[in-house]
């Protein structure tokens, strides 16, 4: 058995972990972060691509990504497109604010490199079984290598950033599914196909068929997902199967179709942990939540705690003020339930529910009529897209 000390002790290298060990380690505080996978699955999961405007200002301004201003891509807007017509939301006109696409996967990447470059002790295939809390004082990550050789590591603090499967929650909560939780009748069939953009920006588009959306990669290859049922064999669609539907689903648009050669299904969910801190353990991104993808908050919420953690530990580390600590889980909460409710609304009204009466659908092109045809509409969805200021979470 190996024993270790440090000051922060982090579980998970996703984009809130890594972005925390590096927000840390320029204050002078040095953690050890660990993830049971190896570096090259996280550097070649396939998650969102779009980045709130305060999320790429951290990850730009903090030195944790460089490429996100040169190798992503700004976009002012996106269209919502329904009953055969599309309707542009013009953020930056409504809101002065854009958003990035630029896959998290890169992120990742960049993020992995500085760490690793500012000598960042960083461990994968290190999987963490619990946190021992016996001593309030010292929690403790009890965990073990990828030859199954038993790791302690003693911190001050330790941070559960390890995802919706968490083992920290149940340090926390008490239990390692305690919180509010929704399940919704329908997931994503997402592809990656290589072609060039169908569109100069985003398309969700609500259709009687169900729901699609048309995102970018880059020049050469697109990400689209199509509404499908949550036990769908991503393997039982031919790929003429799925355009057709996808060019059904945005009636009025014509996409350009390629080679596809990557499908997967997501599935939809809502999650909030009943707490998001006990003494000196917290929760930050997919440990603490999980948003229905419509609307891309995750990773930007899994930012925005780690935004308000960072302060409250250098409070606590550097100056030994716990008050900041003892406001976190409030302040998260905060923006966690707007972001809750605005993956659920953008989900809601642009998803056809499989028992969606005659009356539901009408209502439906109601509610989006009425957003498009406002301007008040139109810039309440584009100050949630953007993503709400970090200062005052
Ligand atoms: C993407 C994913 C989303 O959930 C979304 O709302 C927009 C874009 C993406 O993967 O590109």
């Amino acid at each position: 058995m190996t024993e270790t000390r440090t000051r922060v002790g982090i579980i998970g290298a996703g984009p809130a972990g890594l972005l925390l060990s590096h927000l840390l380690a320029q204050a002078g505080i040095e953690s050890i972060v660990i993830d049971s996978r190896t570096r090259d699955e996280i550097e070649h999961t396939i998650r969102a691509g779009i980045l709130e405007h305060g999320t790429v200002r951290v990850l730009s301004e903090s030195g944790a990504s460089t490429r996100v201003l040169t190798d992503g891509h700004r976009h002012d807007g996106i269209e919502l497109r329904f009953a055969g017509e599309g309707h542009r939301i013009d953020f930056r006109g409504l809101t002065g604010r854009s958003v990035w696409l630029y896959p998290q996967h890169e992120a990742l990447k960049d993020l992995i490199a500085t760490r690793l470059e500012h000598g960042q002790d960083l461990r994968f295939g290190v999987t963490a079984s619990h946190i021992d809390d016996s001593d309030p004082a010292r929690p403790v990550i009890v965990a073990a290598d990828a030859d199954g050789q038993r790791l302690e590591i003693a911190a001050e603090f330790v941070v559960g950033a390890d995802g919706s499967h968490s083992v920290a929650r149940a340090a926390v909560t008490g239990s390692q599914t305690g919180g509010y939780f929704r399940e919704y009748p329908f997931a994503w069939f997402g592809i990656l196909c290589e072609a060039p953009p169908s569109a100069p920006e985003l398309i969700y588009s609500n259709s009687p068929n169900g729901f699609a959306l048309i995102s970018q990669r880059s020049a050469t290859v697109q990400r689209m997902y199509l509404q499908c049922d949550p036990e769908l064999d991503p393997s039982s669609m031919s790929d003429r199967q799925i355009w057709d539907d996808l060019q059904s689903r945005v009636d009025g648009h014509t996409l350009i179709e390629g080679p596809i050669f990557q499908r997967d299904v997501l599935r939809f969910r809502s999650f909030v942990a009943h707490e998001l801190r006990k003494g000196r353990v917290a929760l930050v991104g997919d440990a603490a939540h999980t948003v229905p993808p419509t609307g891309a908050k995750g990773m930007n919420l899994a930012i925005a705690d780690v935004l308000l953690l960072n302060e409250a530990l250098l409070a606590l580390l550097l100056e030994g003020d716990e008050r900041a600590l003892d406001q976190y889980a409030d302040a998260a909460l905060r923006r966690i339930w707007k972001a809750q409710h605005f993956s659920w609304w953008m989900t809601s009204m642009l998803h056809v529910a499989p028992d969606a009466t005659d009356f539901d659908r009408r209502r439906q092109l109601g509610e989006l009529n009425m957003v498009v045809e406002s301007e008040a509409g139109r810039r309440y969805l584009a100050e949630a897209y953007t993503g709400w200021p970090t200062d005052k979470a």
